[in-house]
């Protein structure tokens, strides 16, 4: 178990021993289309024998590969980058450098987490071009990771393979004893992790996918709102868990929102006999 290099809204770290509870452990592979900054697989108890992390933003894939494949050179390079002194116009052209330069290697990777540590309340926002528009977080001072959480991370990744592709590629080739763990964008909630949408029909997209996954013998957790249009596109899971999450929702912190959560199951026939949501 280890922390994200980066922070990120929604991010799953503290619900990660319950997620991992409610998919239960397997031989098969493990998947999680949506990870983000990893918050659910890096705090697993149990490394996954196989596992399988994608996302649709390039950047987020760019960071973990870096990490997963160059960690002394994301160290040395995090060491290059300024802890103190910071000012508006100093964020403003690194945040520029990520925007315009690659997406990918151990400069751009430590820059991503100095971004996050640097810019305001941690949160990962990109406009529709996909580029970071968040603002200063205005401490002129800042604390970087140090070189053994980034090994750690990097050791947590070994052997996982990591991939830039929509989530039905990865649910579509669900087996028999595969996990799937899902943390989409909300329904209605914060949604500008990525340009490209994520409305009612991503949702009743991913909503078929599971079930096909399900019948195909995988076990498909989906995290999102209780209740409300998420139930509605989720109708046919199961809702296994219910809990209330405060999300930062604005650039400046302001609309702090507490909604109504929960972990919706499609799994085998078989594996049923939890609550009916
Ligand atoms: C709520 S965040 C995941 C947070 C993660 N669980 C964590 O702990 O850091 C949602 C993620 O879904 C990704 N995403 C958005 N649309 C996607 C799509 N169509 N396919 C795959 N990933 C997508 C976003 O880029 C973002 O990283």
């Amino acid at each position: 178990m280890t922390n994200p290099l980066i922070r990120y809204p929604g991010g799953k770290h503290r619900l990660a021993t319950m997620i991992e509870n409610l998919l239960g452990q397997s031989n098969g592979i493990y998947y999680e289309p949506c990870v983000g900054a990893g918050g659910a697989f890096f705090g697993r108890k149990v490394r996954p024998r196989s596992a399988v992390l994608g996302d649709r933003n390039p950047r987020v894939i760019g960071l973990h590969t870096a990490v997963r494949d160059q960690p002394a050179a994301v160290v040395e390079a995090l060491a290059l980058l300024p802890s103190a002194g910071i000012t508006p116009t100093l964020y403003e052209q690194l945040r520029a450098e990520h925007n315009d330069g690659e997406h990918a290697g151990p400069t751009f990777a430590a820059r991503m987490i100095w971004l996050s540590r640097a810019g305001f309340n941690g949160l990962h926002r990109e406009n529709k071009a996909g580029e970071l528009n968040v603002g200063w977080g205005q401490r002129p001072r800042l604390t970087l990771p140090s070189a053994e959480r980034v090994h750690a991370v990097s050791a947590a990744l070994a052997g996982v393979e990591l991939v830039c592709v929509d989530f039905v590629a990865l649910l579509s080739s669900a087996r028999p004893g595969d996990l799937y763990y899902l943390d989409p964008p909300y329904l209605g909630g914060f949604t500008a992790y990525t340009a490209g949408q994520f409305g009612r029909e991503e949702h009743d997209t991913l909503a078929q996918f599971a079930r096909l996954a399900a019948r195909k013998g995988a076990r498909v957790l989906v995290s999102g709102y209780a209740g409300g249009e998420t139930a509605a596109a989720y109708a046919g899971s199961r809702v296994v868990w219910r809990g209330a999450v405060g999300h930062s929702i604005s650039a400046d912190g302001s609309r702090r929102e507490q909604r109504g959560e929960a972990m919706y199951l499609w799994a085998p026939e078989r594996r049923s006999g939890v609550t009916r949501g």
